[in-house]
Order: C-alpha cells, then sequence, then structure tokens
C-alpha cells in the first residue's frame, strides 16, 4: 500500500519513468510491502528507544512551566516531521541535561522520516568513533569501512550523544570531516548533545564541589568536537534547547 504522504510518488504509489521517448511506471519505495519495517529494523535503534515516539513523549503534569517548555519543544520537533525535506534547516541538535528526553525525540524524529519514505541510521557517537577506528586498525586490505561510509552518506543521520569521547586530534579531524561533508551537501543530521554550549543558552559554569562560591567551567561542545564542526553543525541544525526537567527515569520511579 502506497503511503498517503510519500514525498517522492505523492501518494500514488508508483513514479513514471523516462528514458529515450519510452515512458514506464516503477513501484515507488512507499509501496513496498513492509518498507518502513525494514528500514527501522536496519537502522540500529538500540532497543530502549524502538517504539520512541512524540505520541509516546509525555508532558509533566506537576509542573506547569516545564510542561510549557517540553511542550514547545514537542511541537517544534512535529513541524520539523511535517515539513520535512522543506525545513528551513536540514537537520536538528537536541541539546539538553541528561534524562530530558533528548534521545526519545530524535529517534522519535527518525522514526517519523522513515515512515515518510526515508532511509535513516542511529549512531552512538562514541561507538560510531570505535568502528572508524577499527576499520583503520585492520592491516588486512578490505578495510571495514562500512561505518565511516554510512555516517557520511545515509540519507539521514542521527549522532546520538555528541562530544562523549575524550579528545584527540584524530576524533577531532573524524568528527569535523563527517559534519563538514554532511554539511556541505544537505544532507539531514539530527543530534543530541549533554555539553553545553553558550549559544544554546547552556550554562557554561557550575558551582564547583565543596568550594563556597566557586565555580568551575563544563566542558563545552566546541571543547569536545572542536570549533569547526560545531559551527557546521550551527548552521546545519536548528537547536532545540531542552529545558530543565527533571530527569523522566528519576520522575518516573516517583
Ligand atoms: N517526556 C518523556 N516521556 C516519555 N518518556 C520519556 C520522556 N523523557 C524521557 N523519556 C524516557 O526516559 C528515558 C531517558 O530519556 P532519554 O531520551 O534517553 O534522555 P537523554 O537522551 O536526554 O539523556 C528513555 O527511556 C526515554 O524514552
Ligand atoms: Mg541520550
Ligand atoms: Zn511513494
Amino acid at each position: 500500500m502506497a503511503d498517503s504522504n510519500c514525498p517522492k510518488c505523492g501518494g500514488i504509489g508508483f513514479l513514471i519513468l523516462e528514458r529515450d521517448g519510452v515512458t514506464a511506471a516503477t513501484r515507488c519505495s512507499c509501496a513496498q510491502e513492509g518498507r518502513a519495517e525494514r528500514v527501522e529494523n536496519a537502522a540500529g535503534i538500540p532497543p530502549l528507544y524502538r517504539n520512541s515516539s512524540t505520541e509516546n513523549f509525555l508532558l509533566p503534569a506537576d509542573n506547569p512551566i516545564a510542561r510549557n517548555s517540553l511542550g514547545s519543544v514537542l511541537l517544534q520537533v512535529r513541524a520539523f516531521v511535517r515539513e520535512f525535506p522543506l525545513t528551513e534547516k536540514p537537520g536538528l541538535l537536541f541539546v539538553g541535561d541528561p534524562g530530558t528526553g533528548k534521545t526519545h525525540l530524535a529517534v522519535a524524529v527518525l522514526r517519523a522520516l522513515i515512515a515518510k519514505g526515508y532511509d535513516g541510521m542511529f549512531y552512538d557517537y562514541q561507538r560510531l568513533l570505535d568502528q572508524i577506528r577499527q576499520g583503520y586498525d585492520k592491516t588486512s586490505e578490505s578495510v571495514d569501512r562500512e561505518a565511516l561510509r554510512n555516517a557520511l552518506e545515509c540519507e539521514v543521520l542521527l549522532l546520538d550523544d555528541l562530544g562523549a569521547h575524550r579528545v584527540t586530534d584524530w576524533v577531532e579531524d573524524t568528527v569535523t570531516s563527517i559534519i563538514t561533508h554532511r554539511c556541505n551537501n544537505r544532507k539531514p543530521t539530527i543530534a543530541t548533545t549533554n555539553l553545553p554550549d553558550p549559544d544554546a543558552g547552556g550554562t557554561i559554569q557550575e558551582k564547583a564541589a565543596g568550594s563556597v562560591g566557586g565555580y568551575t567551567s563544563r566542558i563545552t561542545l566546541a571543547e569536545r568536537v572542536g570549533m569547526r564542526a560545531r559551527s557546521r553543525l550551527f548552521e546545519m541544525c536548528k537547536i532545540i534547547k531542552m529545558p530543565a526537567v527533571e530527569d523522566y527515569r528519576i520522575r518516573r520511579k516517583a
């Protein structure tokens, strides 16, 4: 059955091809039975998030301010999915503290875009870098570059927990080249990060433990991924700042 929202065929389920004056109809990918399910199964989404959607993203009932700001995040996320690929920017960057629902929403977007007919992949940032490095470390001729190729070329890339890795020049160069390539080619990228950034409204100072009135600086996104990757990300992505809500995992237990 064709997808009535399919961006490729407009919902009719097939595409008209023309070559040398001959026209032919071909079945659109949206009409292939089980396509979305197959793409989703191959996308590498961790089990915990397999069902994440905007429908099962709950707003806190007891805190009107948090409810409001999280509600506005949800509206922005839904608008992105609805307008895609004609969104102002091709990607989203979720910035906020752990447990605020960044990965949940990022996966919700990925799954919705897969359902719309696009192909997408989930990559945990640290695991992606490990896989790319293993690809290079291999001495064999057939070096496994699949992870790097996917990160560069897949239609929609979800990069989860950006910057959760110690910094080395190698990491910085690899991340910069992935992000630059995707940015230059306007390839949709969805990312999440716990790291603060002054332009995303993050506090980069925090009270130092045990000292009275002392502050320490938190490590920023730019320090972890490099200035260049960080500025390309901001060019390419609409920034979604997660409000300071209580960690959902704690909230749920209460
Ligand atoms: N508002 C919410 N409604 C429903 N589930 C949520 C919500 N926020 C977070 N969760 C769930 O709580 C867990 C932690 O959220 P997660 O998205 O991993 O947070 P983050 O990526 O910001 O650290 C996940 O299982 C997620 O599905
Ligand atoms: Mg997360
Ligand atoms: Zn179609």
